[in-house]
């Protein structure tokens, strides 16, 4: 593996690409637009100065990682990639669209991996025509920090593209494990209802979401509180993964809370809205 193709230039798309880069591996980075790029590009750089002044990465560190990395409005540098990560927005359509434009783009060998943190990764391989070269390479937010990787087979998926997967994870620094593909894998289905749970006791009046977030701090030694842990990933994104998991469950213990729902349709999407469940600006 050489050249890696990360489909946004997002939180997650962006965090994907530095992950690689910093392991030696070329990549382009592409997005819709050119002010989406712009920006992305200057997030890394943000990003790398902050290490830079952080005595953690030197001046030189920092070109060799971005002289690694090219930014993009256009899919057809993905024609010669070893492997391609999407990391769109989360709707089945949408990644569909994305990987059935690439199926025709790719060399025939391209392994085609998507991020997303709830869709049937057999789904969207189908829009493909190589459904064994498929599969789901799920990374936690912020991607630079968190060691685990899910890797995910579909149905489809093949014995020689989940070992080649699953050792590329080891080879860029993480952890990855084993899924068989179920709504939300394994972090999901588990972090996000208890989020939804969180937002809940907000919904009834039982606590603030300060102090929400202390209690499960100091009393489940969590890193930082669910509804805080909400706002990083993205309100938006907590719900999609709560309707995908009912959806496909009909269980009515994944509904999605009303009050999440509701924040959601009025913008509050937490860390990159500047305001979520607490306050970002
Ligand atoms: N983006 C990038 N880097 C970040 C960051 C962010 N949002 N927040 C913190 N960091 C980096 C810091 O720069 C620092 O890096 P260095 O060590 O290189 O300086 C490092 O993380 C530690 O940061 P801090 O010391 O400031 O803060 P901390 O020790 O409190 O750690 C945290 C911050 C890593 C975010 C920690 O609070 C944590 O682990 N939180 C839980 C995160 C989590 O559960 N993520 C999974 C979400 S689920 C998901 O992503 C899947 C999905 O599909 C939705």
């Amino acid at each position: 593996m050489k050249k890696i193709v990360v489909i946004g230039g997002g939180t997650m798309g962006l965090d994907i690409a530095q992950v690689f880069a910093r392991s030696g591996f070329d990549v382009v980075v592409r997005d819709i637009s050119e002010e989406i790029i712009k920006n992305s590009e200057a997030r890394l750089n943000k990003a790398l100065d902050k290490q830079v002044s952080k005595g953690k990465l030197d001046e030189a560190g920092k070109q060799a990682i971005t002289g690694r990395m090219t930014f993009t409005t256009d899919l057809n540098l993905a024609a010669d990639a070893d492997l391609v990560v999407e990391a769109a927005i989360e709707n089945l359509d949408i990644k569909k669209q994305v990987f059935a434009d690439l199926d025709k783009i790719c060399k025939p060998e391209t392994i085609l991996a998507s991020n997303t943190s709830s869709i049937s990764i057999t789904a969207i391989a189908a829009a493909t025509q190589r459904p064994d070269k498929f599969i789901g390479m799920h990374f936690f937010n912020p991607a630079t920090v968190m060691k685990l990787v899910e890797v995910i087979r579909g149905a489809k998926t093949s014995d020689e593209t989940f070992k080649t997967v699953y050792e590329l994870a080891k080879t860029i620094g993480k952890d990855p494990v084993e899924v068989n593909e179920a709504p939300g894998f394994v972090v999901n289905k588990i972090l996000i209802p208890m989020i939804n749970e969180a937002c809940d006791l907000v919904y009834t009046g039982v606590a603030s979401a300060e102090d929400i977030d202390k209690a499960m701090q100091l009393g489940a030694n969590h890193p930082m509180g669910p509804l805080a842990l909400g706002d990083l990933i993205g309100l938006d994104v907590c719900l999609a993964i709560m309707d995908t998991i009912y959806q496909e469950s009909g269980d009515p213990k994944y509904r999605a809370s009303l009050l999440l729902r509701k924040m959601v349709r009025a913008g509050f999407l937490g860390r990159k809205t500047g305001k979520g469940f607490h306050d970002y600006n």
